[in-house]
């Protein structure tokens, strides 16, 4: 028997995995991976979620930088942190050079602030995803492990966002010469939003429009055009891939109980919206109809929910999990949790 999901591993580029909290979005991203890994083909599985648990499931330190989890399997926690902290260095390292000295405790303020500003870690997360599948082997998948559903999609709509924002910036760009200084603090390869974030406040402590000549500004201003225009293409890319349904593809886990699949029905609604390709839904945690009264009157309620999700999302390739007597951790657990996925009879 085959399953959907095999031919989602061997055909896209990257598989996004996501749903409500708990539902086993890391256990299927896992799973899947390791199928994929072993059926040959390099992988490499990325959580985006901050509250990462792909080094707890694997029972060992998965970091910001990828690591070997099985023979051509390779895990990876993004840290926006990280990516924050190294753009901020940046940007903070420019602002010393142009700023006087009084000014520098100021600097140092705001610079921190920014760290904490909202949606700077949901960028740094975007802008460290994107680096990720850019230097992406060829043949390789990627399956990303994502956060709890409204973070997904904030996430997949970013690059939108950004695009607008890094348009925006450009129209505006005579009036913005004031911003160069500060931009060439987004010259580093990561976190560029971050810095992006900070640069509201640059023109109190910037040049001035007309403190230096024209050539000077011109050029400065061409190199302004270069950096944005730069970063502008990376979110495209990224976004030009997210909405391929050649290469991308969205599986969504849920439990076959009301609230999910309301949940899930509108996930798919805003993630088609976004054009990304809802391609398989695996509903985790079936109940067994064998195992006791208490758990077949479960099953018989779970039903009615998935004739629900049936009726709601009739074209979607629906993949059932039971629900598993040992915990799924390790290889060992993953092993069986991808052989249901791959269309083990239920
Ligand atoms: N089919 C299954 N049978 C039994 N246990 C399962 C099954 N799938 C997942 N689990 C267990 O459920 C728990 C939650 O799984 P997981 O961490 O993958 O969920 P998640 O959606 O990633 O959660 P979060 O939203 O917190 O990141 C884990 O303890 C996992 O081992
Ligand atoms: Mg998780």
């Amino acid at each position: 028997m085959t399953s959907p999901l095999t031919d989602l591993t061997a055909h896209r580029d990257v598989l996004f995995v996501g749903g409500k909290g708990g539902v086993g979005k890391t256990a299927v991203a896992s799973a899947l991976a390791l199928d994929s890994a072993r059926s040959g083909r390099p992988t490499l599985v990325v959580s985006t979620d901050p509250a990462h648990n792909l080094g707890h499931l694997w029972g060992r330190r998965v970091g910001d930088d990828p690591v070997e989890l099985a023979p051509l399997l390779r895990g990876l926690e993004i840290d926006p942190g990280r990516t924050t902290d190294a753009h901020l260095a940046a940007v903070r390292q420019t602002m010393r050079r142009l700023m006087p000295e009084h000014l520098q405790g100021e600097v140092d303020k705001h610079l921190d602030l920014a760290r904490d500003a909202p949606g700077t870690h949901e960028a740094a997360v975007l802008e460290r995803l994107a680096e990720v599948l850019e230097q992406r082997d060829r043949d390789e998948l990627v399956v990303v492990d994502t956060a709890p559903s409204g973070h997904t999609t904030r996430l997949i709509a970013l690059p939108e966002l950004m695009q607008a924002w890094t348009e925006g910036l450009l129209s505006r760009q005579e009036r913005s010469a004031r911003f160069g200084a500060a931009l060439r603090g987004l010259e580093g390869d990561r976190g560029e939003q971050a810095a992006a974030d900070v640069v509201g406040f640059v023109p109190r402590y910037g040049e001035q429009p007309g403190d230096r000549g024209g050539d000077r500004r011109a050029r400065r201003d061409a190199e302004i055009r270069r950096v944005l225009d730069r970063r502008q293409e990376r979110f495209r890319t990224l976004r030009e891939l997210l909405q391929d349904p050649d290469r991308s593809a969205f599986v969504i886990v849920l439990a076959a109980e009301r609230l999910p699949v309301l949940e899930t029905v509108e996930l798919h609604q805003q993630l088609t919206r976004s054009h990304m390709d809802v391609a398989a839904l695996v509903v985790n945690k079936r109940s067994p109809a064998d195992a006791g009264d208490l758990l077949a009157a479960r099953r018989a309620v779970e039903e009615g929910y998935l004739a629900q999700l049936a009726d709601e999302l009739p074209d979607l390739p629906v993949v059932e999990v039971p629900l598993l007597p040992g915990e799924v951790l390790g290889e060992e657990g993953l092993t069986e949790l991808a052989r249901w996925l791959r269309g083990a009879p239920a």
